[in-house]
């Protein structure tokens, strides 16, 4: 019989530096009103120079294994989402496994932006169901400070860095994972992109001069697409563990902007006091954004033994997921 799969520890890591909405005034043309009524963002934080995707990765991994039990060598594979990875080439992965100390196991870069934490979930849930794997390491990690021009006051003020990491493998049901959902939709990939340091327009004094490497976004169109994907794929996955919205003990969107935050919750129906949301202390840190909730929500004791979670989210590509499990 396939084995359940769930999360067997967690753990996070956040650059010291905090980066509020008084420094950004001083930046760009913003203020704390206008960034917090928009986004519910107040501050968010930003890594030290010697910091990288990796280095924090492997700090919040080892405690992810401390929490469940188990050492590097355990590891069968490692995935770590991420759209802001240490360099193009090797994966950011490799430089993890390798200083985490992790036998050499399989593993590999996930880019499926804010929604890549559900998406290596979903990818570890197979391996541990199919017998191949026991333990598998899925991180989302984010140093979106690197790609950010903080002169574009649409994205310098949203996004932040951090990292989380979690542990999968067998569960004792009815632990584990009971459904979920994933999807691309490459129409609207122009909406959220880094134009320029890859194949289509590859790094020159030209590109970096035009700021080509920056993130670019259409904020406004980005936002009523998520707000509509997110809910709809809820409701999927809901409809395929047979179950209501009133069951569920913890919805964890991820923090994109509190009002989409606001918005699905109310189209779904779940209660308030359901949500975390730690977005105004995180702002977005795209991938790393749902697991870090999970880790805060594991370590505060909000979550607990049974309890129904939904996790859902929505980034560039664009991509959209949601995974409902229960912890
Ligand atoms: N400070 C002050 N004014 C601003 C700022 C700012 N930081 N940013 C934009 N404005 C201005 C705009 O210039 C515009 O001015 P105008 O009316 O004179 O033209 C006005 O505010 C309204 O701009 P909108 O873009 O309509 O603002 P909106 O309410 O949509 O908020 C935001 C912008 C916060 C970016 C929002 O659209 C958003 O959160 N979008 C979703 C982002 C998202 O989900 N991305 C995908 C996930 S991230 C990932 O995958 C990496």
């Amino acid at each position: 019989m396939e084995p359940a799969v769930g999360i067997l520890g967690t753990g996070s890591e956040l650059p010291e530096k905090v980066l509020t909405n008084f420094d950004l005034e001083k930046m760009v043309d913003t203020s704390d009103q206008w960034i917090t009524e928009r986004t519910g963002i107040k501050e968010r934080r930003q890594a030290a120079p010697h910091e990288t995707t990796s280095t924090l990765s492997v700090m919040a991994s080892k405690k992810a294994l401390e929490m469940a039990g188990i050492t590097p060598q355990d590891l069968d594979l490692v995935i770590c989402s991420t759209i802001s990875p240490d360099m193009p080439l090797p994966s950011t992965a490799a430089f993890i496994q390798r200083d985490l100390g992790a036998r050499a196991c399989c593993a590999f870069d996930l880019a499926a932006a804010c929604s890549g934490f559900l998406f290596g979930m979903t990818v570890a849930e197979q391996f541990i169901r199919n017998g191949k794997y026991k333990h598998v390491l899925v991180i989302g990690a984010e140093l979106l400070s690197r790609y950010v021009d903080y002169k574009d006051r649409e994205t310098c003020v949203i996004f932040g860095d951090g990292v989380a990491a979690a542990v999968l493998g067998p569960v004792t049901p009815p632990s584990g994972i009971l459904a979920s959902d994933l999807h691309t939709e490459g129409l609207y990939a122009d909406h959220l992109f880094i134009p320029a340091g890859g194949t289509a327009s590859p790094a020159s004094y030209e590109t970096v001069a035009r700021g080509g490497h920056y993130i670019k976004m259409r904020g406004n169109e980005l936002f009523k697409v998520a707000v509509r994907n997110m809910e709809e794929v809820s409701r999927r996955v809901l409809e395929k563990a047979q179950v209501c919205t009133n069951q569920i003990d913890l919805f964890i969107p991820h923090q994109a902007n509190q009002r989409i935050t606001e918005a699905v919750r109310e189209r779904l129906g779940v209660a308030p006091e359901k949500v975390y949301s730690n977005i105004n202390r995180i702002g977005n840190t795209s991938s790393a954004s749902i697991p870090i909730c999970i880790d805060e929500c594991v370590r505060s004791g909000r979550l607990k033994r049974g309890d129904l979670i939904l996790m859902a989210a929505f980034g560039a590509g664009v991509t959209w997921g949601a995974v409902l499990m229960r912890w």
